[in-house]
């Protein structure tokens, strides 16, 4: 499987992709150097632009496409170097569909309203145990399921502080902990700037298990 990660900052989806065996291009506004670390296929380009330059070769060479473009709704999305940014979603889902390509786009909980028909997924559904972030994914050409949402029983850490044994942790903003999500989420080579914008790469590999699954069943109909 090919697939171009837009918007793909230090790479957590990108990860994720990768450990279920695709073959990832990555595209960010902004120079990745972290990114290179997992993966050398990227570049640097505003993403939209990107795929309707390119509609013949994006439709020729990828069988997906996953963008996350940065949220300007939700109080907890802090922006690597500023909080100015358009509104990304809509022009981004019309490019998308100019692919014919299957796609998902994923955001935070303050544009949920902005995604149509968004599936949510929790680190509590991969067996994390410090992490809840709740992330939100609508797909188009193809379906994704809704996992069951197992019941938060641990405190959050409050913004601000360190995280305690037994404390979820926030990854937002300038968060304590950065080794804890490391390691909880599998992510060696980010820092924390990288942390507080990605997905942790168990909710892509997910996605991706979940869209072969599709695929077959789609072959087999
Ligand atoms: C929310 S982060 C993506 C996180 C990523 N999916 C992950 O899991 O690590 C959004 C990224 O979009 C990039 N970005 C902002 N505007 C962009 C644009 N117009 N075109 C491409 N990338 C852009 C930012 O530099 C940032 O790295």
């Amino acid at each position: 499987m090919k697939l171009l990660d837009l918007y793909c900052c230090q790479g957590g989806a990108t990860a994720g992709y990768q450990a279920a065996g695709f073959d990832v291009t990555g595209v960010d506004i902004d120079p990745q150097p972290r990114y290179l670390e997992i993966n050398k296929a990227f570049q640097q380009a505003d993403a939209v632009a990107f795929v309707l330059d390119r509609l013949d070769w994006i439709r020729e060479t990828f069988d997906f496409i996953h963008a996350s473009p940065p949220c300007q709704f939700d109080s907890d999305c802090q922006r690597i170097r500023d909080n100015e940014h358009p509104d990304l979603i809509e022009p981004t889902r019309e490019a998308l569909e100019l692919t014919g390509l299957p796609y998902v786009i994923e955001n935070v909980s303050g544009a949920q309203a902005k995604l149509k028909d968004p599936v949510e997924l929790c680190g509590l559904m991969f067996g994390m145990t410090r992490t809840y972030r709740h992330r939100y994914f609508e797909t188009g050409g193809w379906t994704l399921p809704q996992p069951h949402h197992p019941r938060h029983e641990m405190r959050q850490v409050k913004l601000g502080r360190r995280a305690q044994d037994g404390e979820v942790i926030q990854a937002v903003g300038n968060f304590s902990g950065v080794g804890i999500v490391r390691a909880e989420w599998d992510v060696p080579w980010m820092n924390r700037d990288g942390i507080r914008e990605a997905i942790p790469p168990a909710y892509s590999r997910h996605i991706a298990e979940q869209f072969l699954a599709w695929r077959a069943r789609e072959a087999a109909a």
